[in-house]
Parts: structure tokens; sequence; C-alpha cells
């Protein structure tokens, strides 16, 4: 086998920085706060850490609206923290990825201050500027993610300004080459600094239809839906010049070392492969979300792994993901035993996982009361669009707001369950949650079957998945049960040891025949 690189065999988790640890008590999270809980991720296992946007911003949507691409918003510290977290970090063997965002800026960005000060301004083409049509009205349909309308009307300028997210977010044009070059640039400030890889927020909105047609109504499309679905994306999304974009971006970080560039690309897997380039020099990981959009249940996941795997061109490297800051925690949408099923899942299916922080303490997605809504999503579109619920603090332990702020108020209300639910007390726990993925974790590192082996998907029906990892000589067999009650898997004459269940039990024990499942277990065979 062909020696493999850090994110191929590796683990990566993202924090979200708001919410990971305070350290100046006014009760939003930080990099010395995020610095002085390496140690933790260092002991957990991870490979490394991609933290979501901390640059300059003025948060309209929480640091995904960057006005300084080169510095860290006060809110979360100064540049010298940032130097000193990726010290510490690779002091503790750990790499350290940061969010791109290079589909929109803040409207604060001085890009876009010069941009919409007048028509014949230098940087007027840096964004995306249309004439109404004669009546006036927008130039065609397309829609923001974030409810309403993708077009802004400037009343200096007298043109509107296309923004796929909130207003205050305007889109970049991506076919300007001095935009490319800038952005690059500001890539290379970081990569510079030694960071070690970039997570690329809607790495398939960079493009645009460049004749701006309407996007086609969606068939399906009922109210009560997302607004934002109405329409087909298909002018907004996913155009085929991206491509080009993204191999441009590709080259960036093939002028460093073992950089891992990830792409954000909600898409379905057929065009999700696309993302990988045409010879292998797109995204690394073009990110899976297969387990997050699809239901967990055990014919979707099946078909998922059968076609996700199925689909990944020559050299491509396959990753999965459970969850992150935008969608609803494992926990809620499976349920917390079904959770550890699924983590069962991401840490022993071939391909680079990504833990969402505080998944791996089981927690769930916190009620906000309506008053304290804090996501723009949720707050132009619906309360039950929020993302505040899977945003909340993370739970260190049984202290006050567990440990995340001595401030009497987070900036998001803290899980009422922290007290049983929090990383001291389930360190402690041997069947905890926290333990559970401590042992999954170590032995996907230690094991080269868990990480970089082959995968065979064994042919099953009813609530099982199952599927076999080997290297060399070693193989192991996965068994997991997405029902409640038992299952019965025939072995076809394999025989093995029980090296890992979702329970913590049974470890040891011989099996042959048929492997037992008690609902709602995942049980890893190490095969003889
Ligand atoms: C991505 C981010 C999300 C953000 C959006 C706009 O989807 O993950 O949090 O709101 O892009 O930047």
């Amino acid at each position: 086998m062909t020696e493999k690189l850090w994110w191929q065999t590796g683990i990566v988790y993202q924090v979200y920085p708001r919410s990971f640890q305070d350290s100046t008590g006014d009760g939003v999270g930080d990099l010395t706060g995020i610095t002085s809980r390496l140690a933790y991720l260092q002991w957990l296992g991870v490979t490394a850490v991609w933290i979501s946007p901390c640059f300059r911003s003025p948060m309209a949507d929480h640091g995904y609206d960057v006005s300084d691409y080169r510095d860290i918003d006060p809110l979360f510290g100064v540049l010298a923290d940032f130097d000193n977290l990726l010290a510490e970090a690779h002091r503790l063997g750990l790499k350290v990825i940061l969010d791109f965002v290079p589909n929109h800026t803040s409207e604060q960005h001085p890009w876009f201050l010069e941009s919409k000060s007048s028509r014949d301004n230098p940087k007027r083409d840096w964004y995306i500027w249309h004439d109404p049509k004669p009546d006036g009205s927008p130039p065609n349909n397309w829609l923001a993610n974030f409810g309403g309308i993708a077009w802004e009307w400037d009343e200096t300028t007298q043109q509107y300004y296309y923004h796929a997210f909130l207003k205050e977010q305007p889109d970049l044009n991506w076919r300007n080459p001095a935009v490319r070059q800038a952005m690059f640039d500001n890539l290379r400030f970081w990569l510079d600094r030694g960071v070690d890889g970039f997570r690329v927020d809607v790495m398939n909105s960079i493009i645009k239809d460049d004749q701006f047609r309407d996007n086609p109504p969606n068939p399906g499309w009922k109210p009560g839906d997302h607004p934002y679905l109405e329409y087909i994306p298909a002018f907004t999304l996913d155009r085929p010049e991206v491509q080009d974009v993204v191999t441009a971006m590709r080259a960036v970080f093939d002028e460093y070392d073992e950089r891992v560039i990830i792409g954000e690309i909600y898409l379905p897997i057929e065009r999700l492969v696309r993302y990988y380039g045409e010879n292998g020099d797109g995204a690394h990981l073009p990110f899976n979300f297969q387990l997050v959009i699809k239901p967990w249940e055990a014919a979707p996941v099946r078909d998922s792994i059968r076609r996700y795997y199925a689909a990944i061109p020559p050299g491509g490297w396959p990753n999965w993901v459970l969850g992150n800051h935008d969608r609803p925690r494992i926990a809620s949408r499976a349920g917390r035993e079904q959770a550890r099923v699924a983590a069962m899942a991401l840490l022993t299916l071939w391909g680079t996982p990504t833990i969402y922080q505080g998944d791996e303490l089981g927690m769930e997605d916190v009620p906000i009361p309506l008053d304290k809504i804090q996501d723009p999503q949720g707050l132009n579109i619906d309360p039950s669009r929020s993302r505040d619920p899977e945003r909340t603090p993370m739970q260190w332990d049984a202290s006050p707001n567990a440990g995340f702020t001595t401030a009497p108020e987070p900036w998001l209300p803290v899980a009422s369950d922290y007290r049983d639910y929090n990383v001291e007390q389930e360190r402690e726990d041997p069947k905890s949650f926290l333990t559970l993925h401590r042992r999954l974790i170590d032995l996907r590192q230690s094991e080269p079957a868990l990480n970089a082996g082959s995968l065979a998907q064994l042919d099953t029906d009813g609530d099982l998945v199952a599927y076999e990892r080997a290297d060399g000589g070693t193989r192991f067999l996965v068994a997991l049960n997405l029902g409640a009650g038992p299952a019965s898997l025939p072995l076809d004459g394999r025989r093995g040891q029980i090296t890992l269940t979702t329970h913590l039990d049974r470890l040891g024990d011989d099996v042959s025949g048929a492997l037992e499942l008690r609902g709602d277990e995942g049980v890893i065979v190490r095969l003889s």
C-alpha cells in the first residue's frame, strides 16, 4: 500500500469557535479558550482541528461574513493568539485547518465599500452588479439561502448586487482574475503561517450563470419547505466553470507540502465527486454529507455506502460526516442510542471522518427560547430553521455553564442535561459516549485496516449494515444494528473475537456461526 497522508489516515474535529471555550468571560468562545483545550483533543486522539471562521467580521452570519481575511476578529482575540494556538497545536502533534469563505465577503469588507462607491470604481467588477429589469424589479428570480430575493438594490449607483446568503454577504465575482489573485493571496497568508489546510465554504456556489438565466421552478416544492428551494438552483450552483476555480485554488495548496483542501458541497453523489477534479486536481476531500442529509435508517445508509464508494474516482479519497454547525445533531436526529451506532459507523467506514464538537459527548440540539434566537436563518425564515440548537456551548464539566464561560450568561444557553453529559463526568464513566468515542478513535488510529484499509460491504437487509475492513492479514467485521430490536448476522464461516461494542461490553467474546446483535448495537469483530 502506498504511503498515506495525514488527512487520509487521520480524524478531523470541528470546533465552532463561539461555543468551544470562553477565556475572557464575555460569554463567547475565543482562540485562547481553544488553545487551553487542545490537550483535550490530543487526549481524545483526533488528528486535526478545523476551526470555523475566526476572522474579522461584523458577525451578521457569525463569522461567515468576513471583513478582513488576514486578521482575527477582536471577539476571538488577536493574530498573536492565533499564532499561539497554531504553535501549541503543532507542539501537541495536532494539525490546524481554517475555514475559507470565498463565495462572499462582508458588506463591510473594504473591497465592497469601494465597489459600491461608484460604477466606475476599479473594484466595481469584484462583485456581481446588475441593472434592474425595465420595470425596476430585480434582474431575475434568484433566491437567497436565508430568505427573500438574492438581489439588493443600491440607491447610490442604481444597480442591484447579488448575495446568495444575507444582503450583508455580497457575492464576489470569481470570473474576475483580480478577485482570484487577491483571494488566493489571502489563502497564502495563512498557509505561509503554517496552517495545515482549509475547509472551503460553499465551494460549488462560487460561480453563477454569466447569462443570469432564471432558475427553474421546483415541482416538488410546497409551502412550508425551505423557501430557497422554491426554485432549483440550476443557474446559481454547480456551474461547469466552477471546476476551473477549484483547480486554480487547489494549485495554491500544491505550492505547499501536505496541506489539505476540503470543500463544503451539498450535492447528489454523482455531482459531488466531480469536485475531486478531472485529474485529481480538485479538492482533496469534497465533504460527503450523505449521513447528514439522509435519514439514519439502514436502507438509505446501505445505499449511500454502496453508491458513494462506487462513485469515487481513481485516486480519490473518501470522507464521512455526521454533523456540523448547520444541521441538527445526530443524537437528536437518530436518538442517543443510535447516535452511538452512528459514531461507530463514522469511525470505521473507509474515508476521513469529521467529528462535530460535542457529538462525542452525545450532545443533543438545545431548544432556544424565541427571544434568544441568534441565527439569521431562524430570524429571517422561521424559528424552526434556526441553527442555534446545534451551536450551543461545549459541555466541559458540571460547574455553572458547563465550564464554558464565567459570564453569567453564555451567548446561547447551555443544554439542561449538561451535568450528566460533559467531558469531566464522561471521562470517568467506562460506558459513556465519550469513552466509546475514545475507544473507537484509538482503534482506528492504531489499526491500518480501519483507517486506510479496504472496505467490502456485506449484503444485509432489515436493520443491518455490515462491512469488512482489511489490511494485509488483519481483518475486521463491523456490524451495525440500526433498529431497536435484536438482529442476527450470519457469519458465513467467519469467526473472531469482539473488539468493541457500542455498549462497551462483550469485549473478547468469541463469535462464530452468527453474530447476535441487541437493539441499537454496533459490534466490531477482529476476524481470525
Ligand atoms: C456555509 C456555512 C454556513 C454559512 C453559509 C454562508 O454553509 O457552513 O454556516 O451560513 O455557508 O457562508
